[in-house]
């Protein structure tokens, strides 16, 4: 009998950026004086919005009262953000989605890493590649990936390449899929579907009585038209597609932790609706966002939170121009980083694998990268840049890599 989860042993022993936070340490400890200046993991550097610092002061005063203390909160969260979720992120795009709709929670990473748990046995997954790592590391913790071929690959999950030779987006495939996930715009490539390219995934999910679990953390920083910011504005969405939404990028809640989820009731597996299912799931497994980050997140959606959040986002924008013209005119291939905050770049021709021109980043120019094959075999040869540190450092970085 086995006393633990087999499918952990399948794992690669440490989380991608587990790992490369590993090797930073071991290089400083070795390095007390090389000054790392971090593009790796995609961590926000500047002070949260003053309209949500103010409200996550009031909340706390609130808890201080015998009249405006707070216990346990409903665990889909507070109507007073669900309520503004519906009517400014989706009303205002012509969206019709209910506050019973949106699940609030602590973030779009344990939501899409959490939603396998309602994944029957023998499920068919399709998974884009490169991707951002929880959704495959999930599913295998699941034992809905099979197993690892080696080579990074996992023999339950059937890859949709997202690489230069497809302009990033991803092929429809004739087999039958059961859940896809995609994620727009993308985590790492920095890349973006049009509304007619993501509408061949709905229909396919239409026909086929498959989900797409959409993935849009990224969705403020889109600058382009005809990019979709919600997978509900194409036709059909609302009954085949979940979506993951989270404040961390956008309003600097990395550390605060608040996101949601929508799980539309129209949405059903086998006449079920997934969004009883969810509500199922997390009324058992999670008690809630805290009080004090829903206060904080709801003033996002203030005149003055939102002109605040969108500064932060043009600020991080022009860290992404400031790395994609500074690689370009110094040679590097480069995706992304106009309707996202990652630069997603061809290593050199001497650096074939992204782990050595990692470690050539870090070692020789005090760098920090993500390496692209940390995200998918389609990753080899790639690294990722993020565009969350300040405008200085971006600079700096980009100074030492091309001296
Ligand atoms: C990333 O760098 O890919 C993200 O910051 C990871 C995350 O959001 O969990």
């Amino acid at each position: 009998m086995d006393k633990i989860n087999p499918n952990f042993q399948k794992l690669a022993p440490s989380y991608l950026f587990s790992e490369i936070a590993h090797r930073m340490g071991a290089y400083q400890e070795a390095n007390p004086t090389a000054k790392l200046i971090k593009m790796g993991i995609g961590d926000v550097t500047r002070p949260l919005p003053s309209a949500c610092i103010r409200a996550m002061h009031e909340a706390v005063d609130e808890l201080a009262s015998i009249e405006s203390m707070k216990g346990y909160g409903p665990e889909a969260g507070y109507l007073f953000l669900r309520q503004a979720i519906s009517d400014a992120d989706y009303k205002a795009r012509g969206v019709d989605i209910a506050p019973s709709e949106i699940f609030v929670s602590d973030g779009a990473k344990s939501d899409t890493a959490n939603f396998s748990d309602l994944f029957g046995s023998g499920i068919k997954l399709g998974i884009t590649n490169p991707v951002y790592p929880v959704y495959v590391d999930a599913n295998a913790m699941g034992g809905h990936a099979g197993d690892p071929d080696g080579r990074g690959n996992w023999s339950g999950i059937t890859y949709l390449p997202t690489n230069a030779s497809n302009g990033f987006v991803p092929e429809l495939l004739k087999a039958h899929l059961d859940v896809i996930y995609l994620c727009f715009p993308n985590n790492p490539t920095g890349t973006t579907l049009k509304k007619a390219q993501l509408k061949e995934w709905v229909d396919y999910a239409l026909r086929e009585k498959a989900l797409i679990f959409f993935d849009a953390a990224y969705e403020r920083f889109i600058t382009e038209n005809d990019v979709p910011h919600s997978i509900y504005e194409i036709e059909g969405a609302k009954e085949c597609a979940i979506e993951f939404r989270s404040f961390s990028k956008t309003a600097g809640f990395t550390g605060v932790r608040c996101g949601y989820t929508v799980v539309p009731h129209d949405v059903k597996s086998n006449g079920v609706e997934l969004n009883a299912l969810w509500s199922r799931r997390q009324t058992t497994k999670f008690n809630g966002a805290s009080y004090i980050s829903q206060k904080g997140a709801a003033a996002i959606y203030t005149p003055e939170g939102h002109e605040e959040a969108m500064a932060l986002i043009k600020y991080y924008l022009e860290n992404a121009r400031t790395i994609r013209e500074a690689m370009t005119r110094a040679g590097y291939e480069c995706f992304g980083g106009v309707n996202a905050p990652y630069v997603w770049i061809k290593t050199p021709a001497d650096f074939p694998k992204s782990w050595d021109f990692f470690q050539y980043l870090m070692e020789e120019k005090n760098v920090i990268s993500t390496p692209g094959v940390g995200f998918g075999s389609e990753g080899e040869g790639y690294i990722r840049l993020s565009a969350f540190n300040t405008h200085e450092l971006t600079s700096e970085a980009m100074n030492r890599i091309l001296r």
